[in-house]
């Protein structure tokens, strides 16, 4: 496959640090063969997230020398308001710290304003905080993604998409007066970073307003996925990506917005309205307590001209087609070596199927923690298991929830890496694929009753 080149040239570069086997294997042990508890000293590509770990432009590190740290209307907020208008078409903006601080300013809003009987959102994945923040706001999460998702070897151009019949036969079965909104995750993290078709939005937008339900975009990876559109599906390929993105916003009233993702800020978020200007009152008022005032929530004003910037830097198309190229260059790469892989590829990550690679290690021995380990001791390669380990026990069972798959989630940082640096990664893998029956599945020596896998403690069995 091409490579794309990069489309920026490097004016301050990072060191890093290359360590050996047997350090690699210190380090490891010393942290219960946990990825989450190693310093990141001692990790040499480090590919745990592409949250708040993009490299920010010339542009954007100049913008910060000319942010306005007023507490109340700074000039920064009025650019980033004007930027949202213009780019998005969204009328009322709200500065928040990150994703997460959008979700607990609007969801119990939400629920507030809709008294539901017993209140539930729908989404085609909830990402980990998001179905938090529902449940925080008394709400219970539903998934309703396409099963074409669960199938990493067959292609399909958009396997973020909604399940559109779950989704009425959920509307249906929970009533419409129930379902306090449907929250569409572009792209779908959870799947493999997987788009959503405009088709699939439209439609989940029409059935959202003839039942009288509001619609969240959960944007962090907008830009993306309007790049998938623009190379998949008919009567886009001509259209600028700009009006592919307000065609998308556009069929939403509501937006949350991580822009540690594709704005490629190292902290920041949005929280926005298209008109609804009852409940982007409503979160303004929670706002304050919980984030800051109106028109900082919890950004400073430099944060906010970086944010500004990398809105549009970040639907630039040459950015897109070299960030979305990298990434299916490693996929292709795994793919010809035989190593199974989430295809096809998505746009922030690589998801490599360990169920698939590792069949003898059973899911409650974690294969894909187990090879995430193995990437580590191989070429101080860090990537992050999507599995049981992650997925956790059934509270009311105490017995482990059952995983659709078993991933390991390479997440590609923005403007990071290099190709090169892809190509070890690739070979790291190949490597280990020639051993795969000599790796071992992983006991707990420590589980944190919650969210288990970030302090987990392990050893080999
Ligand atoms: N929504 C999606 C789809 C996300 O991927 C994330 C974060 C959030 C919301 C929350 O945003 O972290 O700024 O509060 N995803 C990161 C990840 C952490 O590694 O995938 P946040």
């Amino acid at each position: 496959m091409q490579r794309i080149p990069e489309p920026f040239r490097i004016k301050m570069v990072e060191p890093i640090k290359v360590t050996t086997r047997e350090d690699r294997e210190k380090f490891l042990l010393e942290a219960g063969y946990n990825p989450f508890l190693i310093d990141s000293e001692d990790v040499y590509i480090d590919l745990l997230t592409d949250s708040g770990t993009g490299a920010m432009s010339a542009n954007q590190w100049a913008a910060l020398m000319v942010g306005d740290e007023a507490y109340a209307g700074s000039r920064s907020f009025v650019k980033l308001v004007e930027s949202v208008r213009t780019l998005l078409r969204y009328e009322h903006v709200i500065p928040v710290h990150q994703g997460r601080g959008a979700e607990q300013i609007l969801f119990p809003v939400m629920v507030e304003r809709k008294r539901a009987a017993q209140p539930v959102f729908i989404s085609n994945y909830h990402f980990d905080t998001t179905a938090a923040h529902v449940e925080l706001s008394g709400a219970e999460a539903i998934n309703v993604l396409t099963p074409e998702a669960n199938d990493t070897q067959a292609w399909y151009d958009f396997k973020g998409n909604f399940d559109l019949q779950a989704l009425r036969a959920v509307i249906d079965a929970r009533g419409a007066d129930n379902v306090v909104g449907i929250i569409v995750t572009v792209t779908c993290n959870s799947a493999g970073g997987q788009p959503v078709s405009m088709g699939n939005i439209r439609a989940v937008s029409e059935l959202a307003r003839a039942n009288g339900i509001t619609v969240v975009l959960d944007a962090a990876r907008f830009a993306e996925n309007a790049w998938f559109i623009k190379q998949r599906e008919p009567g886009y390929a001509d259209t600028p990506i700009g009006d592919v993105i307000r065609e998308m916003f556009g069929y939403a009233d509501v937006f949350t917005m991580s822009a540690k993702k594709d704005p490629m800020v190292n902290m920041g978020g949005l929280c926005c309205f298209k008109e609804d200007e009852e409940l982007f009152r409503a979160a303004q008022v929670r706002c304050v307590p919980m984030e800051g005032f109106i028109t900082y929530g919890g950004l400073s004003g430099r944060d906010m001209e970086a944010l500004n910037i990398g809105l549009w830097e970040c639907a630039d198309e040459d950015h897109l087609a070299y960030r979305i190229g990298q990434v299916a260059y490693l996929g292709e790469r795994l793919r010809a070596g035989g190593v199974p892989i989430q295809y096809p590829t998505g746009g922030h990550a690589v998801f490599v199927d360990a169920g698939k690679m590792l069949p003898h290690i059973a899911p409650d021995e974690f294969p894909a923690q187990a090879l995430a380990n193995e990437l580590y001791l191989e070429g101080g390669v860090r990537g992050v298991e999507i599995g049981s380990l992650l997925l956790g026990r059934d509270p009311r069972t105490g017995k482990q929830k059952p995983s659709p798959l078993e991933l390991l989630r390479l997440t590609i940082p923005r403007r990071v890496y290099t190709n090169d640096h892809m190509d070890y990664i690739a070979d790291c893998l190949l490597a280990i694929r020639q051993r795969t029956g000599a790796i071992r599945g992983l006991q707990f020596v420590y589980e944190p009753p919650v969210l288990r896998h970030f302090l987990a403690r392990l050893e080999p069995r």
